[in-house]
């Protein structure tokens, strides 16, 4: 393999070795996800695995009807978040999520920029189009998909032209002659659009003169064509092999259609790790963490993602194509909608079966129960596919996996070359590029 297929990594910082039943653990720290200190240290142990990036999800809503169990999404904001561990580390990216549906382009193109030059040049922009949340912004309904990716592709131009509008070069600061910077560099960018009206110029420069990496969530066909024409990479659900190759596939094509290169679009997927000593005590520890999780709620994600009631069905029932009703033409995630329906079609899994699935349980991502060593070969079968570019770590069930993954997983994949042995640059950008 050479150096430039080496995969890239992300680690979530949204902790889910705590989800399900894990946080109950004597050693989970649960006490501190509202604080820093539990944050760094995940920053400084994924630095030290010299890892691309740490990552936060987002959302701007609260599920309290899940707070009984666990603490859901309840969380820090991300930019702030990040912005205190920028203090703490010096080489990792810091991956902000922000939603275009909500907030207006200035305040984040500043925030951002912001984040860059408190980070040297490693602040990074996870572009979400949001599930939820109209609410509290003073929307009755969300968005249809169409109309929240119309805005996306929109916001994220005027970001970007905010960030160019003040560029580094302009800034002299020449003590000797008085001069500090050069106005006539800085220029508005006289935004008229559809949803936004922006003059600009962005009351920040750009931190040096390399791009902050754009990273784009959701893989519906709109989905698709936004990450293909403008971000580094996309932060997948793709929980089996082909799913994550034909995604890839299309992705590089609508790249070039966009008159980028294929290379210029990476394929991250979410990777879900249970791992431990031995088969059997990963399976062990899967199952522990999600012996609690409600049937009756597992059931009712089914119906909201495929509008089939699987109420009163028995577990040994087979779950078939035939079963599904047409597709609902509402679902909060068209991804996620059609990887269940996918799986339903090509596998038609006993009810007890599909309730276990990552479809089902978790957020559709590519799951891993097994040893060091078995994730490894798995891992490296789906780069050698040609699968993915890299993934982004949210390992399950203990803080003993979260460490396995960092200080042995990730060392076992630089030792066979599949990764990097030491960071060769100083930004973001530098280490998805190189
Ligand atoms: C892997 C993945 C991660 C996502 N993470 C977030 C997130 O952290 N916050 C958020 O508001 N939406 C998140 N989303 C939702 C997407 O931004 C998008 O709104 C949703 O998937 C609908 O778009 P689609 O029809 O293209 O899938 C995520 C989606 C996917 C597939």
């Amino acid at each position: 393999m050479t150096k430039r297929n080496k995969l890239h990594i992300g680690m979530s910082l949204a902790p889910t070795w705590l989800n399900g039943d894990a946080w109950r653990r004597p050693d989970s720290d649960i006490e501190g996800i509202f604080g820093t200190d539990f944050y760094v240290d995940i920053a400084k142990r994924s630095e030290a695995a010299k890892l691309d990036f740490v990552f936060r999800p987002d959302s701007l809503f609260l599920n309290a009807a899940v707070l009984e169990d666990g603490p859901g999404f309840s969380a820090l904001d991300p930019t702030i978040l990040l912005a205190a561990i920028a203090r703490e580390t010096s080489r990792i990216g810091l991956l902000s999520t922000v939603s275009t549906t909500f907030y207006p382009p200035y305040v984040i193109a500043r925030q951002i920029q912001s984040l860059n030059w408190i980070s040297n040049g490693r602040a990074g922009w996870n572009i979400v189009t949001a599930l939820d949340g109209n609410e509290n912004f003073g929307l009755p309904a969300m968005p249809s998909p169409q109309e929240r990716y119309d805005r996306a592709a929109e916001f994220a131009g005027v970001v970007r032209r905010l960030w160019d509008s003040y560029p580094n070069e302009a800034l002299r600061v020449d003590r000797a002659s008085g001069r500090y910077a050069d106005p006539s560099l800085i220029r508005p960018i006289d935004h008229e659009g559809p949803h936004f009206s922006v003059k600009g110029p962005l009351n920040l420069p750009a931190c040096g003169r390399t791009r902050i990496p754009l990273i784009q969530a959701g893989a519906s066909p709109a989905g698709r064509n936004f990450a293909a024409s403008i971000a580094d990479a996309i932060f997948a659900s793709t929980p089996d092999r082909d799913a994550a190759t034909e995604l890839r596939k299309d992705l590089r094509e609508r790249a070039v259609g966009h008159g980028r290169k294929a290379d210029d679009i990476r394929v991250l997927p979410g990777l879900s790790l249970y791992l431990a000593g031995s088969r059997e005590e990963a399976r062990d520890l899967f199952a522990e963490t999600h012996a609690r999780v409600d049937r009756a709620r597992k059931i009712t994600s089914i119906r909201d993602m495929t509008g089939l009631d699987l109420t009163e069905w028995e577990d040994d029932r087979a779950v078939t194509g035939a079963d599904l009703p047409e597709p609902p033409q509402k679902v909060r995630s068209r991804t996620h909608s059609d990887l269940l329906r996918r799986l339903i079609l090509r596998e038609e899994p006993r009810l007890a079966d599909l309730l276990m699935r990552p479809e089902v349980i978790g957020s559709a991502h590519w799951q891993l129960i097994g040893t060091v060593d078995d994730a490894v070969a798995e891992i490296r079968a789906w780069a050698e596919a040609g699968a993915m570019d890299g993934f982004i770590a949210v390992p399950g069930g203990s803080v003993d996996c979260m460490r396995l993954v960092l200080e042995q997983l990730v060392p076992a994949l630089a030792e066979e070359g599949l990764f990097r042995q030491d960071y060769a640059g100083t930004t973001f950008l530098d280490h998805l590029t190189e």
